[in-house]
C-alpha cells in the first residue's frame, strides 16, 4: 500500500489531532504517502484532499478539535453517495483509508469496506458509546472538563445552599453522567440506562437537605428519560429545601487540549491503524481492550452499542449518601 488517506468525522473530540499526527507519521515511516480529507464524508464527496507530511502535523498534539475539520453528511448514507466516494478515492489513487469518528462515522467506514475498499476505523467520540473499545478518544478529556465544572458549581451551590441540576452530553449513553456523578460527588445521577421518576428526584434532593447537606448536585444525561427542563419545572412545584438552579454544560465538553490519557490513546490507536493497513487487516476498528490495542470487526462494532456499566450506578448510589 503506497498512498492512504485519513479523515475525522462526526462530533469532534479532543485527541483527534494526536490521532491524525500518529497516523501520518507512522504511515510515512512505513513508506506511504498520506492525504488528509477535509470535512469528513462531505470532503470525500467533494474531492477535498490535502497532502500531509510530517510538517503539516507539527504542533498539533496539544490542540483540541481537528485540523482536518469534521462534518455530518446525509448524501454519503446513500448507495449513490458511496459510489461517488469510491470514485473520488480511486481518482486520487488512494489505496487505504483511516476514519476517526463516532459510531455513525464507523458505519460509514463499514459501508466502504463492504464495497471492497480497505478501511480501518479509530473510535473518536466523547460519548464512550462505541462497542469494542474500553475508551474512545476524547472521553477522558471531556470527563475532566465536566469535573472541573462540577467542582466550581459546588462552590457556589454550597455558598447559597442551592441544588444544581447539571446537564452533560453523551447522546443515548449515560457514561459521562455516571462517571462525573461518582467522581464529582453528585447526590443523584439520571441516565438513559436507568429511569428515575420525578417524585423520587424530589425526594432525594429533599433527603439531602434534611440530612444537613448545604448543597446538592444532580447530574442529568442529555439522553435521560426526564430532561433537565422537565426536572426543573417539576421541582418548582415541590419545595425540596434548596433553591434550584440549572446549568447546561453543552459544547464546552467537546473542546480543550487533550489529556495525557487521550494523547496516549490517540497515538497508540493511530499507530495501530497503520499497522492494520500494512498487515492487510481491513474492515476493523482499533479498540482498547485491557492494555492492548486490538482490531475489532466493524460489523461487530456497529451492530452493538456500549451502554454505561451498571455496577458504577450501584456504586454511585452508595457513595452519594
Ligand atoms: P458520529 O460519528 O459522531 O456518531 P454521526 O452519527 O452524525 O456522528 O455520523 C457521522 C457521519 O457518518 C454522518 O453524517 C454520515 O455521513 C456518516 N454515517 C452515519 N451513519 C451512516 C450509515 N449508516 N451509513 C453510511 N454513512 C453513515
Ligand atoms: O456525539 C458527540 C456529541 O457531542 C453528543 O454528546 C451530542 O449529543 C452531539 O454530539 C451534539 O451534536 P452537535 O455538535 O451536532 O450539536
Amino acid at each position: 500500500m503506497k498512498r492512504i488517506a485519513v479523515m475525522t468525522s462526526g462530533g469532534d473530540a479532543p485527541g483527534m489531532n494526536p490521532a491524525i499526527r500518529a497516523v501520518v507519521r507512522s504511515a510515512i515511516a512505513n513508506g506511504m504517502e498520506v492525504y488528509g480529507i477535509r470535512q469528513a464524508y462531505s470532503g470525500l464527496l467533494a474531492g477535498d484532499f490535502e497532502r500531509l507530511t510530517n510538517r503539516e502535523v507539527s504542533g498539533i498534539l496539544q490542540r483540541g478539535g481537528t485540523i482536518l475539520q469534521t462534518a455530518r453528511n446525509e448524501e454519503f448514507k446513500t448507495a449513490q453517495g458511496q459510489r461517488r466516494a469510491l470514485r473520488r478515492l480511486n481518482e486520487h489513487g488512494i489505496e487505504g483509508l483511516v476514519v476517526i469518528g463516532g459510531d455513525g462515522s464507523l458505519r460509514g467506514a463499514l459501508a466502504l469496506h463492504q464495497q471492497g475498499f480497505p478501511v480501518v476505523g479509530i473510535p473518536g467520540s466523547i460519548d464512550n458509546d462505541i462497542w469494542g473499545t474500553n475508551m474512545s478518544i476524547g472521553v477522558d478529556t471531556a470527563l475532566n472538563t465536566i469535573l472541573d465544572a462540577l467542582d466550581r458549581l459546588r462552590d457556589t451551590a454550597s455558598s447559597h445552599e442551592r441544588a444544581f441540576l447539571i446537564e452533560v452530553m453523551g447522546r443515548n449513553c449515560g457514561y459521562l453522567a455516571l462517571m462525573s456523578g461518582i467522581l464529582g460527588g453528585a447526590e443523584l445521577t439520571l441516565i438513559p440506562e436507568r429511569d428515575m421518576e420525578l417524585d423520587e428526584v424530589a425526594a432525594r434532593l429533599e433527603d439531602a437537605y434534611l440530612r444537613g447537606k448545604n448543597h446538592a448536585i444532580a447530574v442529568i444525561a442529555e439522553g435521560a428519560k426526564h430532561k433537565i427542563d422537565e426536572v426543573a419545572e417539576f421541582l418548582k412545584g415541590h419545595n425540596v429545601g434548596f433553591e434550584v438552579r440549572i446549568t447546561i454544560l453543552g459544547h464546552i465538553q467537546r473542546g480543550g487540549s487533550p489529556s495525557a490519557f487521550d494523547r496516549l490513546l490517540a497515538t497508540r490507536m493511530g499507530v495501530k491503524a497503520i499497522d492494520c493497513l500494512c498487515k492487510g487487516t481491513f474492515g476493523v476498528m482499533v479498540g482498547l481492550n485491557g492494555r492492548d490495542m486490538s482490531p475489532v470487526p466493524l460489523e461487530e462494532v456497529t451492530s452493538r452499542t456500549r451502554a454505561a456499566n451498571m455496577e458504577y450506578y450501584d456504586l454511585a448510589e452508595i457513595l452519594s449518601r
